[in-house]
């Protein structure tokens, strides 16, 4: 029961981050490129804002639930008198997650404060700099998402 609660966080909070990104990536962008500079960059400051604030949530509950998942395994391992041999695709996710959780990190703690630095001063050309290298990098994250969902449920 514990392990089906933890999947199912587990599962949600990917959804809710990489759900997110793709409809920023996808939908959201395109949608603003018709506002002036002042309007678009604002909003999406804004907006990546809120959405910064879920995914860190929804980082830590997949990091958590992942590890705890495989703790529990390990355990019943060991209390059956086992070896506990980590599966292939549990380590190529643990890596691949840790990996874009580290790329998130740079975004919400590196860029976004330098882009709601550039919009508080007006400063439009700087603020669509580092929007563009926000973008490149939950590009990034996007695209390493999709490929590690389609490998640990295809595998
Ligand atoms: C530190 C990071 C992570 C750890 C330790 C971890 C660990 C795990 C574990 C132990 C399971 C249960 C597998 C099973 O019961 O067969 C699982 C399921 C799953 N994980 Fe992760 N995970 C991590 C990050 C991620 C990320 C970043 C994604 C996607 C972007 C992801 C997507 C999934 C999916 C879709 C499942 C369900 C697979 C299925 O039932 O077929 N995980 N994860």
């Amino acid at each position: 029961m514990t392990y089906l609660v933890l999947k199912a966080v587990h599962v949600l909070a990917v959804m809710l981050w990489v759900g997110g990104m793709a409809f920023a990536h996808f939908f959201l962008r395109p949608a603003l490129a018709t506002l002036a500079p002042p309007q678009r960059l604002t909003l999406m400051r804004d907006v990546l804002r809120r959405f910064f604030g879920a995914v860190l949530v929804a980082t830590g509950l997949v990091v958590a639930s992942g590890l705890w998942m495989i703790g529990r395994v390990a355990r019943q391992a060991a209390q059956g008198g086992d070896s506990f041999a980590w599966p292939v695709d549990w380590i190529v996710m643990t890596a691949v997650g840790l990996l874009m959780v580290a790329i998130f990190g740079h975004i919400r703690f590196r860029f976004h404060p330098r882009l709601s630095r550039a919009v508080d001063a007006s400063d439009w050309p700087a603020a669509g700099a580092v929007l563009a290298d926000i973008r490149r990098w939950v590009g990034v994250n996007l695209v390493l998402g999709v490929a590690l969902i389609l490998f640990v449920v295809v595998h």
